[in-house]
């Protein structure tokens, strides 16, 4: 979501995917129930961004106002907020960076986290989706969040993200790329698959109520784990880069687009997906429909 009304910018590396301002945002709703889809999340593109990311700890933010006009005109969509400074900071770092590390400085970051939520469940959003991986994020956002009165607002952990390739071009799309440094000091290691299964298990015990594993395709071994040690219900994040590969491909004629997408859409569910976050949802709701 951006301030002015346009739609069209920064999609050559996402192919049909498009910044939106908040009244072009309201339409696409619109389009996405007539297609049976009635949940989104949101990622804001602030017109100013600072060292802590102030655009999301205020009332008048993207983000905040974005919740409250879509909710006007569309009560009945479920909206998901992602919580994080990265879209926010000028530095591009997912909170506040501590000086001397060159790093994020965690406590300082949970604190400005809870106020965030609070900023997003007084809009009106009807579930957090904190994805900034801050050691002990769930269990500050349960406690900030009941002490302020939302004891029924749900939170969907990015429970399990890797420090992966494949979100470049989100990066490029919401131009939140880091200006220094990468994000290996809160994001997780691909090859350590006991600590992948270890970060959402305590998420849960944390008070998570959705769990997730990111990016998806490359790692659904991951999922089944997960997913067999686990009550909670289970996302996948299928990434901008798994999204950019396939839409290329098919661009040039390489595969058949919609067979490919729908066998890698299967996948995620045989793997134990219970919720696929995608950029194909559009895609996926129209071949569903026709093969109805
Ligand atoms: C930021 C965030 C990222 C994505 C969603 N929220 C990536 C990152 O760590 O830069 C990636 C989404 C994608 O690649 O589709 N916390
Ligand atoms: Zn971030």
């Amino acid at each position: 979501l951006r301030r002015q009304r346009q739609m069209c910018i920064r999609d050559r590396s996402m192919p049909d995917v498009f910044q939106m301002s908040i009244d072009v945002a309201i339409e696409e709703c619109g389009e996405l129930k007539k297609l049976g889809i009635y949940s989104i999340i949101l990622f804001g593109i602030p017109q100013l961004k600072d060292s802590v990311g102030s655009d999301a700890l205020c009332d008048h933010g993207i983000i905040a106002r974005a919740i409250k006009a879509i909710k006007a005109a569309h009560p009945d969509m479920f909206i998901v907020s992602d919580l994080c400074f990265c879209e926010y900071t000028d530095h591009g770092h997912c909170g506040v960076m501590n000086p001397k590390e060159q790093s994020v400085d965690n406590d300082i970051t949970l604190q400005n986290s809870v106020a965030q939520a609070i900023v997003h469940a007084k809009a009106g959003v009807d579930m957090i989706a904190p994805s900034g991986m801050m050691d002990g994020i769930i269990a500050t956002l349960r406690k900030g969040l009941d002490e302020a009165g939302y004891v029924n607002l749900p939170i969907m952990s990015y429970s399990t993200k890797f420090a992966s390739a494949y979100y470049g071009p989100f990066r490029d799309v919401a131009e939140s790329m880091p200006s220094y440094g990468d994000r290996k000091s809160y994001q997780m290691n691909p090859a350590n698959a006991k600590e992948a299964l270890y970060e959402s298990l305590t998420d849960e015990e944390e008070g998570a109520d959705i769990l997730m594993v990111k990016p998806a395709l490359a790692y659904l071994d991951v999922v089944k784990t997960i997913k067999e040690n686990t009550h909670l219900p289970l996302a996948v994040y299928n990434v901008s880069g798994e999204y950019a590969m396939l839409k290329m491909a098919g661009k040039m004629g390489l595969v058949d687009y919609d067979r490919v997408l729908m066998e890698t859409m299967i996948s995620f569910k045989r793997s134990g997906a219970d919720i696929i976050i995608s950029y194909h949802a559009k895609e996926v709701a129209r071949l569903l429909n026709q093969s109805l």
